[in-house]
């Protein structure tokens, strides 16, 4: 009985993955290569399965549909094709069984904006008209195609991190490769650069933070898509303090009332700027928003009713562990830097921050014997 099902899924498995790593490596490279001989060898058993020359997928309407059957299955690599083509606003994909690895490599390099999208002897593409050709609409899906590839290396990385230095070393790469992703041109990820260009301290934070988070998140069962829209939201959380005047900025000490109070307006900030970007998870106007409310509801900024997003609250205790960090004299110990975080972390379990979520980042945090307590150190 040929598998028509587990064939189809391991072509769309193929080319999501084939995508990202394009996305991410020149074609040179032994990612991209190794990507593409295995689309070519799931394509030759979805088309020997099916007993055909020739696979059509479709996107109608946000669903994919194979050789005309809708294909409802419910897997991350299903949704992310389905999106990958409509960045590029393909709708129709034919696949001839001659396809080989060059036009293959080809049809990727063109859907992350790295090469020409075109039919080509043994690809066959139906595409929107009007829309996908422009540059600006490449390189948003050049971005968020590396943006879910660094993403994936983030969780690999989780996955082996049985909290050794190596594990904790690799997780480090795959957000600082994040970060990379996020900060080259276009409309959404130049906020972070142009927070890198005012102020220092506040990008190598967003990173911080990023990375604290989505340890945090991992380590509670979060996984998935939600953890990479977290992940984005955790790094973009304090975007609104690029609307604060210079020298609110990098002032750390003292500050009057009316400057306490113009600085209190930055989740707001954020959050309605994020609101204004498209193609950014809704997470991070959630979390901009809420990432200085109190766990339990009862207090924080801005002053609104209702328990924060549990995306809000973790994000909240990367935060605080970050600022703690930075609270520490230089001449700190990286055990004493531990000790202060942690004490300081506790002191604001309970109402400020959840308490479930600070004994699991301090167990984290413990557990993992870090030699450095910051990924910027
Ligand atoms: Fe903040
Ligand atoms: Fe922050």
């Amino acid at each position: 009985m040929p598998d028509i099902v587990g064939t189809t899924d391991n072509l769309i498995l193929g080319l999501t993955r084939a995508t990202t790593s394009r996305a991410l490596y020149p074609p040179s490279h032994p990612k991209v290569q190794g990507t593409v001989d295995e689309v070519c060898e799931a394509l030759e058993a979805a088309l020997d399965a099916r007993s055909s020359h020739e696979i059509t997928l479709l996107v109608v309407d946000d669903e994919l549909a194979v050789d005309g059957e809708p294909w409802h299955r419910a897997s991350v690599h299903c949704s992310r094709l389905v999106r990958a083509f409509e960045r590029v606003a393909i709708e129709r994909l034919t696949f001839s069984a001659k396809a080989g690895p060059e036009e293959i490599e080809g049809l990727f390099a063109g859907m992350v904006g790295r090469g020409d999208l075109d039919t080509t002897e043994n690809i066959v593409l139906g595409k929107i008209l009007g829309v996908g050709s422009s540059g600006d609409k490449s390189v948003d899906g050049e971005f968020l195609a590396s943006l879910e590839g660094c993403m994936d290396g983030v969780q690999q990385a989780m996955g082996v991190l049985t909290l050794d230095a190596d594990g904790a070393a690799k997780l480090e790469r795959s957000v600082w490769q994040l970060i990379e992703a996020t900060t080259r041109e276009g409309r959404a990820f130049a906020l972070l650069a142009t927070l890198r260009s005012r102020d220092d301290y506040l990008y190598r934070h967003a990173i911080n933070v990023c990375l604290h988070a989505i340890h945090l998140a991992r380590a509670i069962g979060i996984q998935g898509e939600v953890l990479q829209d977290l992940g984005v939201a955790a790094l973009l959380h304090d975007i609104g303090l690029e609307e604060m005047p210079d020298e609110l900025l990098g002032r750390r000490g003292q500050l009057s009332d009316e400057q306490r109070s113009l600085l209190r307006r930055h989740p707001e900030l954020g959050a309605a700027k994020l609101a204004g970007i498209h193609g950014l998870p809704q997470l991070t106007v959630v979390v901009a928003y809420e990432h200085h409310r109190y766990s339990d509801g009862s207090g924080g900024f801005p002053d609104v009713a209702g328990k924060p997003n549990l995306a809000s609250q973790i994000t909240a205790v990367a935060d605080s562990w970050d600022n703690l960090v930075g609270m520490c004299a230089p001449t700190f110990s990286q055990r004493e830097k531990l000790r202060f975080a942690t004490n300081g972390l506790r002191r604001r379990s309970g109402s400020v921050l959840s308490p479930f979520l600070v004994e699991s980042f301090v167990t984290l945090m413990e557990d993992r014997q870090i030699e450095s307590l910051s990924a910027a150190d």
